[in-house]
Order: structure tokens, then C-alpha cells, then sequence
């Protein structure tokens, strides 16, 4: 149902909501603190580094010899930044560039690593000084656990079985001692071992049936070495393809009772991936700016985030007719916005800048994860660094934090917290968008270790949200707000202004069990309490 919005005309998207009169909304939502749900695992909260414009080399890597500060090459503000984060997890090294990708240029003396083109990526030479050894030095310095992308598109089972005997065997097997001889005694450890991406695209073109015989036979190959143990990802579906999500179940292995038993006889895959970036168009050559859109393009923005929710829950139906103890996990490794490059920068290095607009489609994003913390295990912002929705950007040695980032650092607190049914009762804010049900407000809950955490964001570009939490089957404490917002939504932060940064909540009370608050036009907000019993 439309609202009665007095402003719902067609207004442009850098009006200040401070100048604008139009009534708030009333939500009444309710929260039940004694129902802890599943935990949302930490990973929905990962990162995806590809090689790809200045991702890896000027985001991660400047080299030993630059004058950014860095260690081992390795830049040291934004490694503080993503450990500031809790960063769970970091993907690498693509995306379509790890079908391209053969490990063996990136390790050795570097002054002796072969050069390759980066052809999906701005066609340009690849010199492979960031290869496996940067990359885990990196994990290590992030406090991060890796997730390795095999080349299953353009390289060989052998090659891929080999990397996982590099990285993860401790004897004196014969890339064990390869390892060794480029300097690192100890495997390292390695917990996500992907199989491909995209392969019904960059990936290889194949159909859902081809791959899955590929992915039974690569996941039959990559051996757990010692006691590393790996989590085999298989490549999954585009948005909403639910078939091939279906074709992946079927053949997953033996502990499903589907298909026939795999080398050492457990499944050849454990969790099945997706992707979805939050496109809006008109076309895919004409996306739209990344910080010049006006107020209806920012609904149909925010549209486009919402359908997370009904895309998720799609493959995890999908999957709860093969799996309904959920043993098989889903994952979402890459998700973001996807703009027209900024004006002047190469069309192949993906360079966007980041709006309060990125913050409210995180915002939305991680609602949905953590209603279905049930079956979504991990989830990777696509990309970390200078490409699409980074949580930060590099500018020289200036370190920009995205207003993306910022959500990111407020919703930490749910990392491997319980999930906790928060419900709105009665009308939902809602606004009709091009004939779709929007609904303008959204909020989600979790618990840990005695402490509750509330993120809500509203979505209406120019009426505050009233909010009523009814917080019911604990003693709240005296809450705490944090609010990310700015006076227009297409304000961004670069190296010489930060318009968007978070600040306390003031307005946030509570009055006996139910805590009152009022959101700002186009914000996103957590508030935390403590529990007792
Ligand atoms: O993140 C950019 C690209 O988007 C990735 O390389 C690919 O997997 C996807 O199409």
C-alpha cells in the first residue's frame, strides 16, 4: 500500500531532510530477547579481494619499497581499518580472475615471477608480486581466516590438488618442500577452498550439469592434508536461478545419499555459493552514477537490495528439500552495488565511490542475513578495496572509510551472536516503487554474551521513524544508540571531507521495558542494551 506521503513526489536525492517537514512514521515493532534463534555466523560478515583495478595492488599492496606505511608490502592502514572490523574472512584471488589465475606465477622470487594479462580485468599485465605468500601473510596480519578460489575454468585438477599440498601439508612432500624453499617452513591454514566462480559466465560458460560433474571431480581431489580441513564451496547460481542450485544439490555426494561417494569418502562439497549485486539500470551499460542519482533512482535502488531476502530464502528452499537438517551451508561471495565507474577512471577497474545510499543497501543486506542465519553460513562484499562497494578507498597514502564501512563496523556486534525474532506489528512503512511494495523500514536483533544489539535502518529519503520496541523475556539496560547518517544521500566521504560519519543516537530511551527512539530520514542506526535474565 502507498502511505500517505506528502513528499512522495518526485524530489531530488541531495535535499536535506533537516529542511523538510514531513510527518514520521510510527513503527511499533516487538522484540523477544528469551527466543534465541540460529547464530549468525561471523562469516556473513566477510570480504572478497580480487585482482582487479586497485584492489590488490595501491589497496592491499603498495610493495616494500613504497613510502605508505607497510609491512612486508602490505598496507598498514588498511589492514587496522579491516582489523577494526573483525574482519572474518577475506576471498581471493577473484572472482573471474581466479579462472585465470595459475598459482605458480605468484610464488618464488618475485624479481623472477612470470607476467601475465589480466584479460577480464582492464586487459592490463599482471606482474604477480601478490601471489599466495602476500596474500596469507596478509590473512595473518587481518586476523583473517583465507578462502582460496581454485581455477576450475582454464586450469587443471592437478593444479588446484597441488595448491592445497603448498599451502596446507607439513611433510616433506613435494610442494611441502616447494613451500620451504621459498620460505615458509610451516603450512599454513586454510578453511575455505572454493571450486571456481561464476562458471555459467567468466567462469568457463558451462551449464549447471557440466559444472557439477567438474565440481564433484575437483572437490574429490582437494584433500584435507594433516589436520586442515577443508569447507569445498561450490560455484553457484546468478540471482535468482534456483535450478542451478537445485542441480548442485542433487549431486553434491554421499552424505546427502545423492550421487555416488567421493575419494575419501565424505561429500564433495560442503556449502553451494550464489551471487547478486544490487544492479539497477536502466541498462548494464548504463547502471547509473554512484553519487549522482536523484530520489526515485534511489528507490528503485533500494528495490533492487531488498530482493536479498526473497533470493535467499529461494536457494534455501531449494535446499531444504534435499538437506532439512542443514548440514549443507549457503553462501553469498560477492554481494554490493554495481554503479558506472567514476567519470575519467578506467572502465575496467570498477572504481565507484560510496553514498550514504551503499550504507542503507548494506543495511538492508545484513537484515536478511540474520534472518537466515539458519542456512546463509557466509557472505563477501564485493570488493573490500577501490572496486564497487569497498569498505574503503585508497587515495595515495590517504585511507578513506566508506560510509559501506561504517555499517559494517556498527553491525560487528551480531557477529556469532543468536539471531532474535524482532517483529514489527501492524503496518510496516511501506512506498510503492514502479508498481513494488517497498518497505521503507527495517530492523533485525541478536544476542551475546549478555548484550542485545538492535540495527535498523530507514529507508524513506524524507520522513523519520518513530519506533516503539516492545522488548519482551529480559530486564533491559540502559540502551546505547549509534546513528550513520548525513544531509543528503548522495553525501560521501573522500580523503578532504567526511560528511558520513557516525554519531551517538540521542534520542533513544527506554521507559519501563520499551525502548523509544526516532530515526532520521534515510539512516541506519544500532542500538544495544544489556539483558538480565
Ligand atoms: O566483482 C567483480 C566481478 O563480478 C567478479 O569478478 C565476478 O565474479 C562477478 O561477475
Amino acid at each position: 500500500m502507498l502511505d500517505d506521503d506528502p513528499a512522495a513526489g518526485t524530489t531530488t536525492a541531495t535535499t536535506s531532510a533537516a529542511t523538510t517537514a514531513a510527518p514520521a512514521h510510527r513503527v511499533r515493532a516487538v522484540l523477544e530477547a528469551d527466543l534465541p534463534g540460529a547464530r549468525i555466523n561471523r562469516h556473513v560478515y566477510g570480504h572478497f579481494a580480487e585482482h582487479l583495478g586497485r584492489c590488490i595492488y595501491g589497496g592491499f599492496w603498495v610493495g616494500e619499497d613504497s613510502d605508505v606505511p607497510n609491512e612486508g608490502g602490505l598496507r598498514l592502514d588498511v589492514v587496522q581499518a579491516l582489523r577494526d572490523l573483525d574482519i572474518p574472512n577475506l576471498r581471493w584471488p577473484g572472482g573471474c580472475f581466479a579462472d585465470t589465475y595459475h598459482w605458480r606465477d605468484g610464488v618464488g622470487p618475485r624479481d623472477q615471477r612470470p607476467t601475465m594479462v589480466n584479460s577480464h580485468w582492464g586487459d592490463v599485465v599482471e606482474d604477480n608480486s601478490f601471489g599466495t605468500h602476500e596474500f596469507m601473510a596478509l590473512c595473518e596480519l587481518l586476523g583473517a581466516d583465507p578462502y582460496v578460489s581454485a581455477n576450475v575454468g582454464s586450469g587443471t585438477v592437478r593444479e588446484a590438488a597441488e595448491w592445497i599440498e603448498y599451502l596446507t601439508r607439513a611433510d616433506e612432500s613435494p610442494m611441502a618442500q616447494l613451500r620451504r624453499s621459498h620460505g615458509r617452513e610451516e603450512p599454513w591454514r586454510v578453511p575455505f577452498w572454493g571450486l571456481g566462480n561464476e562458471p555459467w559466465g567468466c567462469g568457463g560458460g558451462m551449464s549447471s550439469g557440466a559444472y557439477a560433474d567438474l565440481a564433484r571431480q575437483y572437490g574429490t581431489y582437494s584433500l584435507d592434508h594433516g589436520d586442515n580441513h577443508l569447507y569445498r564451496i561450490a560455484a553457484g547460481a546468478a540471482d535468482a536461478d534456483y535450478r542451478w542450485t537445485e542441480v548442485l544439490m542433487q549431486n553434491l555426494g554421499r552424505y546427502l545419499g545423492v550421487g555416488e561417494v567421493s575419494g575419501h569418502g565424505t561429500n564433495t562439497y560442503q556449502a553451494i555459493s550464489f551471487h547478486h549485486y544490487t544492479v539497477v539500470g536502466p541498462t548494464w551499460e548504463n547502471k547509473g552514477s554512484a553519487t549522482e542519482f536523484d530520489e526515485d533512482e534511489y528507490y528503485r535502488t533500494m528495490v533492487k537490495a531488498a530482493e536479498i531476502e526473497r533470493i535467499i530464502a529461494g536457494h534455501a528452499n531449494v535446499m531444504d528439500a534435499y538437506d532439512p537438517d542443514r548440514r549443507v551451508g549457503l553462501v553469498l561471495d560477492e554481494w554490493g552495488t554495481w554503479f558506472d565507474v567514476e567519470p575519467g577512471t578506467n572502465p575496467g577497474f570498477l572504481f565507484q565511490q560510496n553514498t550514504l545510499r551503499d550504507a542503507l543497501v548494506a543495511g538492508v543486506h545484513f537484515d536478511a542475513f540474520h534472518r537466515h542465519a539458519d542456512r546463509l553460513v557466509m557472505a563477501n562484499i564485493a570488493q573490500t578495496v577501490n572496486v564497487l562497494q569497498a569498505m574503503l578507498l585508497t587515495d595515495g597514502d590517504a585511507l578513506v572509510l566508506t560510509p559501506s564501512y561504517h555499517v559494517f563496523a556498527m553491525n560487528k556486534g551480531h557477529q556469532d551472536a543468536a539471531s532474535l525474532p524482532l517483529t514489527v506489528r501492524g503496518q510496516t512503512p511501506t512506498r510503492e516503487v514502479d508498481g513494488t511494495e517497498l518497505a521503507t523500514f527495517s530492523a533485525s536483533a541478536s544476542t551475546k554474551d549478555g548484550q542485545v544489539l538492535i540495527s535498523l535502518t530507514n529507508l524513506d529519503a524524507q520522513r523519520a521513524a518513530e519506533v516503539e520496541v516492545d522488548v519482551r523475556g529480559c530486564a533491559p539496560g540502559t540502551p546505547v544508540g549509534r546513528l550513520l547518517s548525513a544531509g543528503a544521500l548522495t553525501d560521501h566521504n573522500t580523503a578532504d571531507a567526511t560528511p558520513v560519519q557516525v554519531r551517538d543516537l540521542d534520542d533513544v530511551r527506554l521507559d519501563g521495558t520499551t525502548l523509544r527512539l526516532t530515526l532520521p530520514a534515510h539512516s541506519f542506526a544500532t542500538v544495544s542494551f544489556p539483558a538480565a535474565g
